[in-house]
């Protein structure tokens, strides 16, 4: 059992696995196109966080998941299963998940990519899902209560008609995929425990254009939206520092610093 305050070293080499987890993000980007096939952009993926990270893809038989990294596409949710008869095409919104483990530490980030030119909706909606997470990020620091990042990612949403994905949180993470605490990403006042120092977990809403309820297809994995409307995920595992937060899995391009600082 770890604790969900992370010691020097912890945090340290949690550091390193956040690192991998946003390379291979950074690294998959120029792949996205129509015409490649998930299971290929799978393959990449596996290849490089195995031979060039020397790290472990954390999803590949994680309870029973088949492949190395999650790919989910348009009204997918979330756990889509990456295979050689999906092919992406111009138009499509695709996210990419990947978890890794490195020295025995996970890192969890996953991020939203257009195929070719998408339209307005895909756009307003992957840029709604990414506000939230960074609008919740910049509230995080010790001493606020952990419904809070709930609070802020449900307001914003629904302020532009689109909904928070109920059944699926953010987590501690650590030597261990999922730990303690859960990070519900809507309020609920029952979420009350004050963040500390040296904590870390991942913020990934999963945002929908239309209704909030989603449903498991018969692969066991695949979520997608109840209503097939569109549905976008940002990610990122971040640490709790003094004033603010560290983003762990921070990736070259991003709009939001690395290293937030909140003292009002
Ligand atoms: N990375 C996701 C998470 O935050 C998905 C893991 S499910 C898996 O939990 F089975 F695909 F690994
Ligand atoms: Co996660």
């Amino acid at each position: 059992m770890s604790c969900i305050i992370k010691t020097a070293l912890e945090i340290k080499n949690m550091r390193k696995s956040g690192k991998i987890a946003a390379e291979v993000l950074e690294m998959i980007s120029k792949y996205i196109k129509p015409n490649i096939n998930t299971e290929d952009i799978n393959t990449i993926c596996h290849d490089y966080i195995v031979r060039k990270k020397q790290a472990i893809p954390a999803c590949l038989g994680y309870h029973g998941f088949p492949k190395s990294i999650c790919i989910s596409i348009n009204d997918v949710v979330c756990h889509g299963i990456p295979n050689t008869k999906q092919i992406l095409k111009e138009g499509d919104i695709v996210n990419i998940d990947i978890a890794v483990i490195k020295n025995k530490y996970y890192g969890d980030a996953s991020k939203m990519f257009f195929v070719g030119k998408v339209n307005l909706l895909s756009k307003n909606l992957c840029q709604v899902a990414q506000n939230s997470l960074y609008l919740s990020l910049k509230s995080i620091k010790p001493g606020i209560p952990l419904y809070k990042i709930g609070k802020i990612i449900e307001k914003y949403v629904n302020k532009h008609n689109f909904s928070v994905v109920e059944e699926y949180c953010g987590h501690g993470i650590g030597r261990n995929f999922h730990e303690e605490p859960h990070i519900l990403h809507y309020y609920n006042k029952n979420n009350n425990i004050l963040l500390e120092k040296g904590m870390i977990f991942t913020v990934e809403p999963m945002i929908n254009a239309g209704k909030r309820h989603v449903r498991c297809m018969s692969d066991g994995w695949t979520v997608k939206t109840q209503d097939n409307s569109l549905s976008a995920q940002y990610e990122h595992t971040i640490l709790v520092t003094e004033y603010g937060c560290d983003i762990l899995t921070w990736q070259k391009g991003e709009i939001i610093s690395p290293k937030l600082i909140n003292k009002t």
